[in-house]
This record gives structure tokens, C-alpha cells and sequence, in this order.
């Protein structure tokens, strides 16, 4: 009998409990049991449950899975029609629509299962709350402003900004807010950046703003206010930026670094280029037989292709990882495992993996430095992690960014030298990278 992955990763040392971090995790018959803190973790479809905080949503009764839904995704992953396959199918997607989480932005990632494999770009855009920008409140939770910029430079640069009033934001009133980025200390043009969607109270958002400095060299600030013209509330609150002007524009040696690509504008040809981007890295450094982790893979890791490879599939969304491992079955169990966790919190010994890969997932999450931080302390002294298809732009004005910020899910853009700022917060260093079609693939060790 062939020893599954998830087994050998066990008895390797490698799996270790989420809880209480020792390697003496169990397989039992529905389920893991940590024989140290004696915590078990539930398993569906051969898919360990090791993030185990959801809660059933109080509306998850209402939701009856249509059998049309049921058949779709049956087809689209070749299941074929055996009652028994039907039914785990089924099983899977009544779950999903009950899964919810105490974060709703990961709620939103695990109710899109639908749309994941059959989305589409368009979307209602409900009409503004009456209510909206009335008694506003604002609180700054980060910004990637850049330290220091050219005379005259344009850039792109995000604040997050998280509504801390009674009433919903929206730029689609009479009065629209606006976020507003003034230069103080020298002269400039202040700019705006209007939200894409209207911002419920208790969500954050992370908006890209387009600035141009000031044509004298010097001192700046930049004050970030959110603006509501015609309104007596305007926020008091502010944030200050230090930003010096001078001659050496800010990513003048970041964007040498990188090699910019013709435009490739298919999604799927994306994600091969990457990968063959990839592979082709690991070939050069004669890199083979790979332990990986592919963060937020969804039910399809891109790096299962690589043949002699082993692969650790992970992701927030139980039923996304339970269709995938209906979709690989038995063939694929000795080298590639499914496992549900927050990525924040992986289940894994230091140290135990060559690559750390993600697709189309690091601009998903808040605090995206962290998690890089997080993610590299599982990496061998000669591991990298690799950044693969994330957007590169300024505007979030985008119909498919739209449609899932409206669903709830965190999206975000940031432009090539903000994703170096955040590898170099996260102490990591690019290898090699390139930006085509508007996405960027990086591949980085640590300092
Ligand atoms: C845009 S999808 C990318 C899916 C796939 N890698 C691709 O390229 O098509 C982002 C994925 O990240 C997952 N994700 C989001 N937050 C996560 C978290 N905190 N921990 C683990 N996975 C997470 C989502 O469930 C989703 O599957
Ligand atoms: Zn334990």
C-alpha cells in the first residue's frame, strides 16, 4: 500500500498539531487527534479541518444546494455521475453554504465557491444606503507610501482605511467621500481617490491613491483625510506621512530588477507562464524533488504539476479543498495533501519547506508583510517563496475587483515597487521577477 502524503508528513514530523505545535498528530477514522493537547481536528473527503473555527451560519438552513449546481461541478471536474460521488458533491456544497467564520472577508472566500467555478464579471451595484456619510469616522490602519520620491514623481501608493462610523461610505452620492492625500511643507497637487464600492461601517479597504510630488526637493507630509464635501461631519482624524522629495526617484533600482513582459491577458495562460517561470528557476538552481506549500490554492494547486514534486495544498475554504481532492483522488494522495488552515497559523514544523508558493492569493490578505514574514520562517536554509500572478496597478476600478469587493472579499492592488516594499518588510529579498499582463511573479529567499 502506498503511504499517503499527509501520513508521511506526520511521521516525519513535518504535520505538526495547530494547537499546541507538537509532532503527535493521529489519523483516525473522521478525523486527527493531537495525542499531546488530545484536541481532534474533523476531516471530509480525506481533507483535515485543521482552521476548525467555523460557525454555521444562522442563514446556512435556508440555503438548499441545487441539484443543477450539484451536476455542474460534477461535470466541470469529471467526476462522472456515480451516485456515491453525486452525493459527496452534494455534502460538500450543503456545508459550504453554512460555513462561516468570526473574519467576514474569509467568510466571503468560502461562500464563493459558486463563482469560483462559474463567475462571472457581472454584478449587481446596489443602489447607495440613504444614511451613507452622515456621522463619519475613519481609522488609518496602515499605508505603503513610499519614504521618499522623485521631483515630480507619479506614483500609486495604498492606505487602508477602515470605517469606524455609524453609516456606510460611498462615492456614488451627491456628496461623494473621497479619501484626500495633501502635500504639506512643499508645494502639490493633492489628490483624490474615490472608493469603488460603498464601504459598510466596520470594513476595511485598501485604496490605491495617485499622487504626483512636488516639483521642489524637501520635506514633505502628506496628510490623508476622508473628504465629505457639503457635510458639516467631516472627520477630524488624520494621518500624517513623512515623505522626502528629491532627485533619486523611489523605485528607480526596484523596477530595474524586474523584466517586463508582453501582456499575456488570459488568466489560465497566466498561471502556466508562472509556473513555467518557476520551474524554469528550480531547473537552473537544480532544484528537484521539491517539498512544497502552495498557500490559498483553492481546489486546483497549480504546483501539483510538478511531477516529483510534494505538494501540500492549503487553504481557509474547506469545501474549495474538498472538491479538489475529489478532483485528484487516490492517484495523487502519495504526493500531494489538502489541508484546511488559516495561513497565518500553518500546521508545520520550521524549516520544512523547499518552496512556498502562492497564485492570484498574497494581495488577499491585510497585513500581506506578515504573512511573507510568517510563510518564510517554514522555509529550508535554500527554500524560496514564490509570489506568483499578483495584480500589479493602481486602480481598483477593475469589474471583477468590483464584484468581489461587493461580496465582501478583500481585495487589493498594489503597484511593483509596494510589492518591494512589502518583500523587504518581510525581511525577503527577490531572486528573480517579472510583471506581465499587469501580474507579477517573484521569486524570493530570505536576506
Ligand atoms: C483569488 S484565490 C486564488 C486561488 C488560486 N490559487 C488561483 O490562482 O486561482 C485566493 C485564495 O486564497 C484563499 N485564502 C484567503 N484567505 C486565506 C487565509 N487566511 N488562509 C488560507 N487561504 C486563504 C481563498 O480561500 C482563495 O482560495
Ligand atoms: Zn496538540
Amino acid at each position: 500500500m502506498t503511504v499517503s502524503l499527509t501520513q508521511k508528513l506526520i511521521e516525519e514530523h513535518v504535520l505538526v498539531c495547530p494547537k499546541c505545535k507538537t509532532p503527535k498528530l493521529v489519523v483516525k477514522a473522521d478525523g486527527y487527534h493531537c495525542g499531546s493537547c488530545m484536541i481532534s481536528w474533523p476531516a471530509h473527503c480525506n481533507v483535515p479541518d485543521f482552521f476548525n473555527r467555523y460557525v454555521e451560519n444562522e442563514r446556512g438552513a435556508e440555503l438548499a444546494v441545487a441539484q443543477e449546481f450539484v451536476d455542474r461541478i460534477c461535470e466541470v471536474l469529471a467526476l462522472g455521475k456515480d451516485p456515491a460521488t453525486v452525493k459527496a458533491v452534494s455534502s460538500v456544497l450543503s456545508r459550504a453554504s453554512k460555513l462561516k467564520t468570526e473574519v467576514d472577508s474569509l467568510t466571503a472566500e468560502i461562500e464563493d465557491v459558486y463563482d469560483r467555478f462559474f463567475g462571472k464579471d457581472k454584478f449587481d451595484h446596489p443602489a447607495p444606503d440613504a444614511q451613507a456619510n452622515q456621522g463619519i469616522g475613519v481609522v488609518f490602519e496602515r499605508h505603503y507610501f513610499p519614504p521618499r520620491a522623485g521631483k515630480s514623481e507619479a506614483f500609486s501608493a495604498n492606505v487602508r482605511v477602515r470605517n469606524a462610523g455609524a453609516q456606510a461610505w460611498s462615492s456614488r452620492t451627491r456628496n461623494p467621500v473621497a479619501l484626500k492625500a495633501e502635500w504639506r511643507g512643499l508645494r502639490g497637487e493633492p489628490a483624490y481617490a474615490h472608493f469603488p464600492i460603498d464601504v459598510a461601517p466596520g470594513r476595511a479597504i485598501t485604496m490605491p491613491i495617485r499622487m504626483t510630488a512636488p516639483e521642489a526637493a524637501g520635506d514633505a507630509t502628506v496628510r490623508i483625510t476622508l473628504e465629505c464635501p457639503g457635510s458639516r461631519e467631516q472627520a477630524s482624524q488624520y494621518l500624517d506621512i513623512s515623505v522626502a522629495v528629491g532627485a533619486v526617484r523611489t523605485d528607480h533600482h526596484h523596477v530595474g530588477m524586474v523584466r517586463f513582459d508582453p501582456p499575456i491577458a488570459d488568466y489560465g495562460k497566466d498561471h502556466q507562464d508562472a509556473l513555467a517561470f518557476l520551474l524554469s528557476y528550480l531547473t537552473r538552481e537544480s532544484i528537484s524533488r521539491s517539498r512544497i506549500l502552495e498557500i490559498g490554492s483553492g481546489p486546483h494547486p497549480q504546483l501539483a504539476w510538478l511531477e516529483d514534486s510534494e505538494v501540500v495544498a492549503l487553504d481557509i475554504s474547506a469545501p474549495l479543498l474538498e472538491l479538489g481532492s475529489l478532483y485528484f483522488g487516490d492517484r495523487f494522495t502519495h504526493r500531494l495533501a489538502f489541508m484546511c488552515a488559516d495561513a497565518f497559523d500553518p500546521p508545520f514544523a520550521p524549516g520544512s519547506f523547499d518552496v512556498v508558493g502562492m497564485f492570484s492569493t498574497l494581495h488577499h490578505f491585510p497585513e500581506p508583510d506578515l504573512l511573507l514574514k510568517k510563510l518564510s520562517g517554514l522555509l529550508r536554509p535554500a527554500g524560496v517563496l514564490a509570489v506568483m500572478c499578483e495584480p500589479v496597478g493602481d486602480s481598483l476600478a477593475a469589474a471583477s475587483t468590483v464584484r468581489d469587493l461587493l461580496k465582501g472579499i478583500n481585495e487589493q492592488v498594489f503597484s511593483t515597487s509596494e510589492y518591494w516594499r512589502i518583500f523587504e518588510a518581510a525581511g525577503l529579498v527577490p531572486l528573480s521577477a517579472k510583471v506581465n499582463g499587469g501580474s507579477l511573479k517573484a521569486i524570493l529567499s530570505k536576506k
